[in-house]
């Protein structure tokens, strides 16, 4: 079996066929803002396969209201919505509501812990904020979805006990750094995700990406720790639900 922990499928055509490729095996859909979030709903409802995070991400930050926490309470009881994501920080575009930015993501982790949910957190040119405001949660359960910093970075969140999800970054041809980290650190603390529709693994790379394609994502992280893809896929699935709390016999 295999999970991926984290993809958005809210602008395929062919939804049926796409979650039909993943057969028996296991989608986390993430939500970005209110109407995102509403799909996830319909999503887990519709397909046994696919479970669900729902939160709003920090580009969205500006386009929410009061409902939006409201759509995320009322819903965080559904035994199929497995934790709040993607929430986080994004300095790389907008950096002048960063304190705002900072709020909403903290509202966000507290909300998980007073339900007991896992947190996936985007962090993108805002590594130290993010780790700075976890290390103050450190009850939290999270995983750092598409991690892409340095592995100095990655040993300080272990030892907060987060996981990190690996994307299709680490079949890039330039990602040396993330090699090194998937090589250093234990399979113990990694997720396989996809982040589709975006950020295809070689040898698709450019094509609209898919659940499915975390196959070559398992595959690179095999090679890099020169162990089997079995080992790999197993030890990931494990991992995924043991982090999110997944209903699934293995
Ligand atoms: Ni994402």
């Amino acid at each position: 079996m295999m999970i991926d922990t984290h993809c958005h499928l809210d602008e395929y055509e062919n939804i049926d066929e796409i979650i039909k490729h993943m057969g028996n095996n296991i989608i986390i859909v993430s939500g970005v803002d209110d109407k995102t979030n509403k799909q996830v709903i319909e999503l887990i409802n519709k397909y046994p396969n696919i479970y669900g995070v729902i939160g709003i991400h920090p580009e969205e930050i500006d386009n929410i209201n009061s409902n939006s926490f409201k759509i995320i309470e009322e819903n965080i009881n559904n035994p199929k919505i497995v934790g709040i994501g993607e929430i986080g920080l994004d300095y790389h575009f907008i950096k002048d509501n960063k304190i705002k930015q900072q709020e909403i993501f903290i509202k966000q982790i507290e909300l998980a812990n007073k339900y007991k949910k896992t947190i996936v957190i985007h962090s993108r040119d805002s590594i130290n904020d993010t780790y700075n405001i976890l290390k103050k949660y450190l009850n939290t359960k999270a995983v750092i979805h598409c991690y892409s910093s340095s592995l100095e970075m990655a040993h300080k969140f272990i030892k907060l006990n987060i996981k990190l999800g690996i994307g299709g970054v680490v079949t890039f041809k330039n990602s040396k750094i993330l090699k090194e980290v998937v090589e250093n650190i234990s399979l113990d603390n990694l997720l396989l995700e996809t982040d589709s529709p975006y950020l295809s693994p070689e040898p698709l790379r450019g094509k609209i990406n898919e659940p499915y394609n975390i196959i070559y994502v398992a595959k690179k992280i095999a090679k890099l720790k020169n162990i089997s893809l079995e080992e790999v896929l197993n030890r990931t699935t494990v991992n995924a639900i043991e982090q999110f709390d997944l209903p699934i016999e293995l």
